[in-house]
């Protein structure tokens, strides 16, 4: 297998981690590269549900490396939370699991300001996931972030817990009338995480380049969606990291000549978690059945995810900037038991048509969708194991987004469960 890296082609959940976890068989190591604990990727195994936030999907499969790349952010907090719920369940993580000393720390201070801030925002907040991945790449870029390689020395942490608090707390008090932070206490509960964590930190940067120079194979697991990023997604309603192909060099220390194969995960109809624009939302029966078949609930905050037709506008948007060389077609099997089906060619907003995503939020918070209408099937498609099993419907389903976003389909799924995946010949 060439050095695959597995991206969200929408606004995240878009099934990535169940095609991480196929590619992940043929992986000697599993990385991720940006995002943080806002990740909620689900596999599932024999009716064994296994829900990652931080810790590559990868770790599923024994005798596999997983790397947290030095772009990830990581919160200590729920990467323990994460790897003991593992290990209860027989997935040991020592010297498999490793932390870039890069890595910056998110820290108590990062999720109290989101909130405070998120809180004050009212109805124009993002929908964050109150993971405090914003500010810890808010300080990351301000050049006064904590990392890895100072979370785990004591004297750095103690100073950078002092300098953070001298500024945050009086904006924690004065500007959003929050509660201060108490020094003390997070230096004494940080301490005691730094020499837990300590033996996983190590120099990714090395520990990849070298795999890379005796031809073992990388699998690069995508966090959230392109829709998302931090440069091409809905700005303002995005995450604080750059989702596409393009975080994977910054985020790991590996060139980008290194990423030989991208294979980009769509859903058959598309779902938006938190704020932001939808041009397809469906706020109605049809949007409900989605919701209900689909499982369309956060993995990581339980919320009800807004649902809505398939996009491809978007889908061909994403394909462009990523280099998108495959598609792996998602939750095929919803859609089964709609009459018709319809999806967006194209967006028209005061008489304008746009056959891409537009930058100005003004005008993509009022697109109409222009949709196309094709016939449903009614069948179950959850036992179809090659495209000849699927309902002619549905196969016309799938060649229309390949031909409108461009690539074919090398996968598509049908269930959540492993097995339940045709491999296109
Ligand atoms: P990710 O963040 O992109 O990895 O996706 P999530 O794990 O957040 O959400 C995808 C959800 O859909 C999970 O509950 C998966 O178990 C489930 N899922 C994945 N593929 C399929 C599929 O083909 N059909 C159905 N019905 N569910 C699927
Ligand atoms: P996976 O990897 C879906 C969304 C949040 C919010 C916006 C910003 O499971 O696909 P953040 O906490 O990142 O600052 O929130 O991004 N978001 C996701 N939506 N799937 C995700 O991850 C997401 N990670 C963040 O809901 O709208
Ligand atoms: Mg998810």
């Amino acid at each position: 297998m060439p050095n695959t890296c597995v991206v969200g082609m929408q606004w995240g959940d878009e099934g990535k981690a169940r095609i991480v976890d196929v590619f992940a068989a043929d992986a000697d190591i599993i990385v991720r590269y940006q995002g943080g604990s806002n990740a909620g990727h689900t596999v599932v195994v024999d009716d064994q549900k296994y829900v990652f936030h931080l810790v590559p999907t990868g770790i599923l499969h024994s005798g596999k490396t997983a790397v947290i790349g030095n772009g990830v952010v990581v919160d200590p907090a729920y990467l323990f939370e994460e790897i003991d719920a593992l290990r209860a369940r027989g997935i040991e993580h020592e010297k498999r699991l490793w932390i870039s000393d890069r890595c910056h720390v998110v820290m108590p201070w990062h999720r109290a300001v989101e909130a405070a801030a998120e809180e004050a925002l009212g109805n124009a907040k993002i929908g964050t996931t109150l993971r405090g991945i914003g500010p810890c790449y808010t300080d990351k870029v301000a050049r006064t972030g904590l990392r890895m390689v100072e979370l785990i020395r004591p004297d750095a942490l103690r100073k950078a817990i002092d300098d953070k608090l001298a500024f945050v707390n009086p904006v924690l008090t004065k500007v959003y009338g929050a509660a201060a932070l108490d020094g003390d206490a997070i230096f004494k509960q940080y301490h005691q995480i730094g020499q837990q964590i300590k033996p996983m930190i190590c120099d990714t940067v090395g520990l990849l380049n070298e795999a890379i120079s005796q031809s073992k194979t990388i699998l690069f697991e995508g966090a959230q969606g392109c829709l998302l990023d931090i440069d091409f997604g809905t700005y303002p309603f995005v995450t604080s990291s750059n989702t596409t192909t393009c975080g994977i060099s910054p985020g790991t220390g590996l060139p980008p000549r290194c990423v030989e194969h991208v294979v980009g995960v769509l859903k058959a109809y598309t779902t938006r978690v938190g704020s932001g624009p939808f041009p397809t939302e469906l706020d109605d029966a049809v949007g409900e059945k989605l919701r209900r078949d689909g499982g369309e609930f956060g993995a990581t905050t339980g919320r009800p995810r807004r649902c809505g037709w398939f996009d491809a506008v978007g889908a061909r948007f994403t394909a462009g900037i990523n280099g998108i060389d495959t598609i792996a077609l998602t939750k095929l099997d919803v859609l089964s038991g709609l009459e018709t089906l319809n999806l967006c060619i194209a967006y028209e907003c005061d008489g304008v048509r746009y056959d891409t995503v537009p930058a100005d939020p003004h005008v993509m918070a009022r697109l109409q969708p222009v949709y196309e209408e094709m016939p449903g099937w009614q069948q179950d498609v959850g036992s179809a194991r090659t495209v000849g099993d699927l309902p002619e419907p549905a196969r016309q389903y799938v060649k229309r987004i390949e031909q409108l976003v461009g690539v074919a389909a090398g996968m598509i799924s049908v269930g959540p469960e492993r097995s339940q995946m045709i491999v296109a010949p």
